[in-house]
């Protein structure tokens, strides 16, 4: 199987022109934004010129199957409000590439996806948790951006292009090539990274309501600001988790919004989000308790009403042995000596891929470990090698995985 370097380059670039912003390679590409639907328009295409045909569930997963049955590769093509290139656009590009060459040179047969919003405008990896049955799509609909927006409103921007359900039957194994968004590869100057394991997520809203009032006239013994009372629940948090976090274990307050956000006001209402990610279902447990009870016990110091909204998440997840090995043997190929095994940070669609099919995972390196950033990016060397990788790996396996 050859896989057309330039060919996968150029069409790397071609997906990053949309929704192309701020410096280096930046993208924004949100799901269901004009971008992300043109995105998706562009992908239907060149699926089809591969011979693929093309179909989009109701959630606006992008599928192109191939005939019979076979195995999928894949990612995603939304992008963070402010995001890089690759994540998510190489594993699909590079499924598009060696569906293409595997398909020249009589390899197994292999289907192509581009899941929805696996950057959790709207909850956590939900295009592929729909697709999964982690969530149904009714409950999907009900979820909120952070404007407000509902999914169920949003995905009408795909609704021209859906044709019905896939079903996952049609496929033996899920491979998802991504970039590591992370130090490691970068640190070590290893050139691959075969994931291990996904870890697991919790995500909730967290609101604080006080009471607004003039930033002039209110003493400060007075007030019931909202914004103090995040503040002295993350300072708080972050004393009190120590004793129950690993130094892998991690926890963000990623979006704060203040109402009504203005200088000379003092601030009645905070909702923030609370996210947390280990590798240890019962560690999330124990982290959802102390952050509950810190929010609590804040809200009574403070004189505020505190609300939690729904409480989302993923549990952590093992990659299947055999794909694994299949991407072992193609990285000690590809990149002899110069390889590792490794767990996973970042969230990926393969997580809920995995309640219907044996998953693996494979990294390359990001320069400076930077993700979520305008300033992402990868060397072009590395990002052929992960598709290199892919394609041995493919060609051992067969279409029967
Ligand atoms: C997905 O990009 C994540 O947040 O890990
Ligand atoms: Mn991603
Ligand atoms: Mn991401």
């Amino acid at each position: 199987m050859k896989i057309d370097e330039d060919r996968f380059l150029s069409d790397l670039h071609t997906l990053r022109g949309f929704g192309a912003a701020g410096v280096g390679k930046g993208v924004v590409r949100p799901a269901y934004s004009p971008a992300d639907v043109d995105a998706r328009k562009w992908l239907a295409g060149k699926m089809q010129e591969a011979g693929l045909r093309v179909e989009m569930d109701a959630m606006g997963n992008l599928f192109g199957l191939a005939e019979g049955p076979s195995i999928l590769m894949g990612s995603h093509s939304d992008s963070q409000p402010e995001g890089g290139w690759l994540d998510g656009a190489l594993g699909v590009i590079a499924a598009l590439e060696v569906a293409r060459a595997s398909r020249a040179a009589g390899g197994p047969a292999i289907s192509v996806v581009s899941f929805q919003d696996e950057e959790g405008r709207f909850g956590v990896t939900t295009g592929s948790a729909v697709w999964g049955g982690h969530l149904s799509l009714a409950e999907a609909d009900k979820l909120t951006d952070h404007v407000g927006a509902a999914l169920g409103d949003a995905r009408e921007a795909v609704a021209h292009m859906v044709t019905g359900d896939v079903s996952p039957d049609q496929f033996s194994g899920f491979v998802e090539l991504h970039i590591e968004q992370g130090p490691t590869l970068d640190t070590s100057g290893e050139q691959i990274g075969v994931v291990t394991e996904i870890v697991g997520i919790r995500d909730m809203k967290i609101t604080f309501e006080g009471q607004q009032n003039h930033a002039g006239t209110t003493p400060m013994h007075l007030r019931r600001d909202a914004f103090q009372a995040v503040s002295s629940f993350n300072a708080l948090l972050n004393d009190r988790l120590r004793n129950v976090v690993t130094p892998q274990t991690v926890w963000t307050i990623g979006h704060v919004s203040l109402h009504p956000n203005a200088s000379s006001i003092v601030p009645g209402r905070a909702v923030f989000s609370m996210q947390w990610r280990d590798g240890q279902t019962d560690r999330l447990a124990r982290m959802e308790t102390v952050i509950r009870e810190t929010a609590t016990e804040v809200a009574e110091a403070q004189g505020m009403s505190l609300s939690f909204g729904p409480m989302l998440g993923l549990e952590p997840v093992t990659m299947d042995n055999s794909l694994c090995a299949a991407l072992e043997a193609g990285a000690e190929a590809v990149a002899p000596g110069n390889w590792r095994k490794m767990p996973s940070g970042a969230l990926h669609d393969a997580t809920n891929v995995s309640r219907h099919l044996p998953v693996a995972m494979l990294f390359v390196p990001s320069i400076g470990g930077l993700s979520h950033t305008f300033e992402e990016d990868t060397r072009e060397d590395d990002l052929v090698a992960g598709v290199e990788v892919l394609a041995k790996a493919v060609a051992a396996l067969g279409s029967g995985a």
